[in-house]
């Protein structure tokens, strides 16, 4: 069957907001769903490769991951050679609002996903992010952009930052990774977090229904 995958970038300028965990939990929940899941690593430090080569022999990770690092603006030439190879291409993005891979990702992206800790200066730094999504729904009207509230903690100032996020322009996803333990065990195991087992129940929950939403919000793109 002729394949042309959907291609979801995961883009943020700042460093550290998770990126990195976001794409890697969401490529191996749609791969554990059956899906062809790529991987495009998109970043010189290459820890999306890291993440899947730390994987046990015997229980690789369970979706495929390349490194494009190399081609920097040229990125999204490299990714449409593997569309008809898989059903998700998943773009880990380096930070920097001066790299090249997040607006070539953006230009061929269905939906960019925004990793967002829920803390003042994450969130001034995402509207680099904004700029760049509205910049790039010039050349692709077809994008659609959401936020994904990473690293949830329950503190008021935590939920006063939730709550401006509704108003920051680009859609909050109703679903939410919070600040677990589980998603730092996953990277060290080199897995997704549903091989955690039943210690990362709350974890494996979350990322089932991120994964939903994904799925409901690509299906609206088609
Ligand atoms: N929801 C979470 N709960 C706990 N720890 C998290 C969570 N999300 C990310 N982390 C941790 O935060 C650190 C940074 O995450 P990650 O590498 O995904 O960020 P990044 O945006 O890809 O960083 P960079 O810009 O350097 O590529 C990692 O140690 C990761 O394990
Ligand atoms: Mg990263």
């Amino acid at each position: 069957m002729h394949k042309q995958a959907r291609i979801i970038a995961i883009c943020h300028p700042k460093g550290g907001v998770g990126k990195t965990t976001t794409t890697m939990v969401l490529a191996a929940a749609l791969a554990e769903r059956g899906y062809g899941v790529l991987v495009a690593d998109c970043d010189a430090q290459a820890s999306a490769s890291a993440w899947a080569n730390a994987a046990p022999e015997l229980k690789p990770f369970p979706a495929a991951v390349v490194n494009l690092s190399a081609y920097a603006g040229k990125v999204h030439r490299e990714i449409q050679k593997q569309l008809d190879k898989y059903d998700f291409v998943v773009v880990d993005c380096p930070p920097g609002l001066d790299s090249l891979s997040p607006q070539s990702a953006i230009l061929v992206a269905d939906l960019v996903i925004v990793p967002l800790p829920p803390s003042p200066a994450d969130l001034w730094a995402a509207r680099g992010v904004k700029l760049l999504i509205e910049r790039g729904l010039g050349l692709n009207p077809s994008l659609k952009a959401v936020i994904l509230a990473n690293r949830v903690v329950r503190t008021s100032l935590s939920n006063a930052i939730m709550r401006e996020l509704n108003e920051f322009g680009i859609p909050l996803m109703s679903s939410r990774l919070s600040n677990r333990t589980a998603y730092q065990e996953a990277v060290i195991s080199g897995v997704s977090v549903s091989a955690l087992g039943r210690d990362a129940q709350v974890a494996i929950g979350e990322v089932n229904a991120f994964a939903d939403e994904v799925l409901a919000l690509i299906g609206e793109c088609k």
